[in-house]
């Protein structure tokens, strides 16, 4: 826990884009002027509509923008996790996760912060706790992601009401640890996997409430093929989960 008037450690920022030319502006623009001591690093995999470019001139002109671009789009969890190795290696104390289309308001990301400066090793802003919420999301997307959180809870126990969240800060000891295991998930099951082996490490996970709001522009990359990956993945996890229990049990 460090003192509230003590300046913000290194921060970085990871925005993962795919085709996100019509997002990305205004989500840095409210960013930059919301929080203006973060970098920011965003993670392109080659988006056709010419995200990576576009991000490229912003770098150019500002010292705390930075771009990492990779061939072809490889899923959010490899973004992520190359967005964090690259800035675990330039030495950033915390972390955080941003989707490019302003789903996560930058005006809220000093509440997660301050749950970070307060002790937590992970802090995620949750749309399902009191006070959270979604604006404008479809119906399918909202019983998607109530369905998903209950299928996770039941199986896996985490005990985190949103461990599908996208917004998230973490400490980079804690990322050390996680990286450093081998997260294979493509999809957004990436965040259930990185809740989960936070919550295997020990590490203090607090809930943040957060607003939600569906992207006014461009599409979203959610696919049945990344939802196929959670369910048989969570499924897995449980599983073992109970397999390990039972043994434990059995002695
Ligand atoms: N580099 C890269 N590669 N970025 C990607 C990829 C990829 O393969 N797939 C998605 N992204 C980026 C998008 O460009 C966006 O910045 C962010 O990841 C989230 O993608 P969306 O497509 O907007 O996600 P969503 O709004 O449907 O899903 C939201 O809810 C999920 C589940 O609750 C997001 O907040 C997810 O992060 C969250 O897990
Ligand atoms: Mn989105």
């Amino acid at each position: 826990m460090h003192p509230s008037n003590a300046p913000l450690p290194p921060t970085l920022v990871v925005i993962p884009t795919y085709d996100e030319r019509e997002t990305l502006p205004g989500t840095l623009a409210r960013l930059r002027t919301a929080v203006p001591e973060v970098d920011v690093l965003v993670v392109d995999d080659s988006s056709p509509d010419g995200t990576g470019d576009w991000a490229e001139t912003v770098a150019a002109e500002d010292p705390a923008v930075h771009v990492l671009h990779r061939a072809g789009k490889q899923g959010l969890g490899p973004a992520y996790l190359a967005g964090f190795a690259w800035g675990l290696e330039h030495g950033y104390q915390q972390l955080v996760e941003m989707d490019a289309d302003a789903s996560h308001r930058p005006e809220q990301l000093p509440g997660l912060l301050e749950a970070v400066r307060r002790g937590a090793d992970l802090a995620i802003g949750s749309r399902w706790i009191p006070r959270g919420a979604v604006h404008d999301w479809p119906v399918h997307r909202l019983l998607l992601s109530r369905g998903a959180n209950l299928y996770v809870q039941l199986l896996l126990g985490l005990g985190v009401a949103d461990a599908t969240a996208g917004y998230r800060v973490f400490r980079a000891e804690l990322l050390e640890d996680l990286i450093a295991t081998d997260i294979a998930s493509q999809g957004y099951c990436f965040q259930i996997d990185m809740t989960r082996r936070a919550r295997d490490l020990g590490a203090v996970i607090t809930e943040v409430p957060i607003d939600f709001d569906e992207r006014t522009a461009g599409a979203s990359k959610m696919s049945s093929s990344i939802v196929r990956e959670a369910l048989l993945k969570v499924t897995s996890w449980g599983l073992s989960r109970r397999t390990q229990g039972l043994r434990k049990a059995l002695g």
